[in-house]
């Protein structure tokens, strides 16, 4: 069954509150009960429990408002909810100003301790999820699925098989901007939303294995606990935890250090992480996918990627072929990029002519299906008349001027009804990026300015 969370249950009342935690444990919460004030504060910290049940009136000299208040004080990562037997609102408001979440009055209706327990929870997850968003800028969009070719819709077939059978790894293998981290966001939304499986919130994770400092990453992906080394001034959950109830995406699984790989394939088997510096282990519920653009297998080869680690990925494995490989797809994917950003820039770029689409079918693409959607985008951005045709499009996909032959002659002519500069200037500076591979020391040179005025305006456009 679904682990929902941790549920730390303080009250004198002995019948009551076991009653209380029997009930919560069938709704599939992990429970621990406690009729008096002893260590609370100390079993919080090694429990880690995701709420509190707390007495108001526990003990006569420590009362539920005073571990309350040392709850809050030590910073503990928890949410708390009142137990009161009066209705009196005094203490209760007294309660929530120490920063209670909600408060419940004796005698419970069990539904309603449901409902509240359930609401706070998934508050937490998803403002777990959107700090997470905030600080790592990943911003979790409503991806479409583009694709009819018959090779993509037997992998969106086996992407649904695999969300209803609740596989618990899956692996995605495919070139750079082939849409493996859309394909995962379909396959969590199938299993989640679609399938109506549990009407939970459940958070969607992505981790750029590559992309955390190497000293960073292990308590990024597994929490610590306070004071588990210099800088960690408070509890904090992993990534791991953070997915719980949902999905968990490492990008560039292959780039994974030997070592760490060793400790992600013992959560994968045990299921349960340990937070650096803590003390238990805890279980998580977590679909895990793994997307890379390496050969696995060759990496497996070369000793760089853990054997075992490969076969317990790819007991579920789907390959996104490059898109020279699925052209049908092309004018599919051309039209429904250029209805989104005509629509995003306010455009009335309408289609394509036939040619222009010969011109598109035709390319290889070798940045997939990201870089058709950077050529619509530009396309899109820069004009203005309502069908695109072959001359609209970049030099290399219709064979005729080299962009070097273009930049020769450093001349564009100023359209008719005007032109947004920024736009042309964010539209070079990408174009600058992607040639030399995101060095932005080199595109500096390419257009001529300083690597300082580059990076502002790198940062400004918020180009990656
Ligand atoms: N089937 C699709 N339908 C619509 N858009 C798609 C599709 N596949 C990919 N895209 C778009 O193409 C871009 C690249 O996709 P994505 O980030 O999933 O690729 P990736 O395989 O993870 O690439 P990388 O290996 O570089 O991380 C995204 O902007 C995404 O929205
Ligand atoms: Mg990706």
């Amino acid at each position: 069954m679904k682990n929902r969370g941790r549920i730390f249950l303080i009250d004198d009342e002995e019948l009551i509150i076991s009653m209380l935690a029997r009930s919560l444990k069938k709704e599939g919460y992990e429970t621990k009960i406690q009729t008096n004030a002893d260590d609370v504060i100390d079993k919080i910290a090694s429990w880690h429990p995701d709420l509190i049940l707390l007495d108001i009136h526990l003990e006569e000299d420590r009362t539920g408002l005073d571990i309350l208040a040392d709850i809050k004080k030590e910073k503990l990562d928890t949410e708390v909810v009142m137990l009161t037997a009066d209705d009196t609102a005094e203490s209760a408001i007294r309660a929530m100003k120490l920063g209670a979440a909600d408060y419940l009055t004796k005698p419970f209706n069990i539904d309603e301790v449901k409902i509240v327990i359930a609401s706070i929870l998934e508050k937490t997850k998803l403002r777990e999820e959107l700090n997470y968003l905030r600080k790592t800028g990943t911003a979790s969009q409503a991806h479409s699925m583009v694709g009819k070719s018959p090779v993509m819709q037997a992998i969106i077939g086996k992407s649904q098989k695999i969300a209803e059978a609740k596989a618990q790894t899956v692996l995605i293998t495919g070139e750079s901007g082939t849409g493996k981290e859309v394909l995962a966001r379909y396959i969590h939304n199938w299993r989640h939303l679609r399938q109506g499986d549990e009407s939970e919130f459940a958070p969607f994770i992505s981790v750029n294995c590559t992309a955390l400092p190497e000293n960073l990453i292990e308590s990024e992906l597994f929490g610590h606990a306070k004071g588990a080394f210099t800088d960690a001034k408070a509890d904090q959950k992993g990534m791991f935890e953070l997915a719980n109830g949902g999905t968990i995406l490492l990008d560039e699984i292959g780039d994974m250090r030997h070592n760490l790989q060793s400790k992600f394939l013992r959560v994968l088997e045990e299921r349960q992480v340990r937070r650096l510096g803590g003390r238990i282990d805890l279980p998580i519920d977590v679909t895990v996918i793994a997307t890379t653009n390496k050969e696995l297998k060759a990496a497996v080869f070369n000793k760089e990627f853990r054997e075992d680690l490969f076969f317990r990925l790819n007991t579920f494995a789907l390959h996104l072929p490059p898109l020279r490989e699925r052209r049908d797809d092309i004018p599919l994917l051309a039209e429904h990029f250029l209805s989104h950003f005509s629509h995003k820039y306010n455009k009335n770029v309408r289609g394509f002519s036939a040619d222009a689409l010969t011109a598109l079918s035709g390319y290889e693409w070798p940045g997939n299906i990201r870089e058709l959607k950077n050529v619509i985008e530009r396309c899109v951005v820069l004009e203005t008349l309502e069908i695109i045709k072959p001359e609209n499009l970049p030099a290399e996909l219709t064979g005729g001027f080299s962009r070097g032959e273009l930049q020769e002659a450093k001349h564009i002519n100023l359209p008719e009804e005007g032109i947004s500069l920024e736009e042309v200037e964010k539209d070079l500076i990408r174009q600058a990026l992607e040639r030399v591979g995101g060095n932005q020391t080199k595109a500096a040179k390419l257009l001529n300015i300083s690597y300082d005025t580059l990076r502002y305006q790198v940062k400004k456009y918020d180009l990656k």
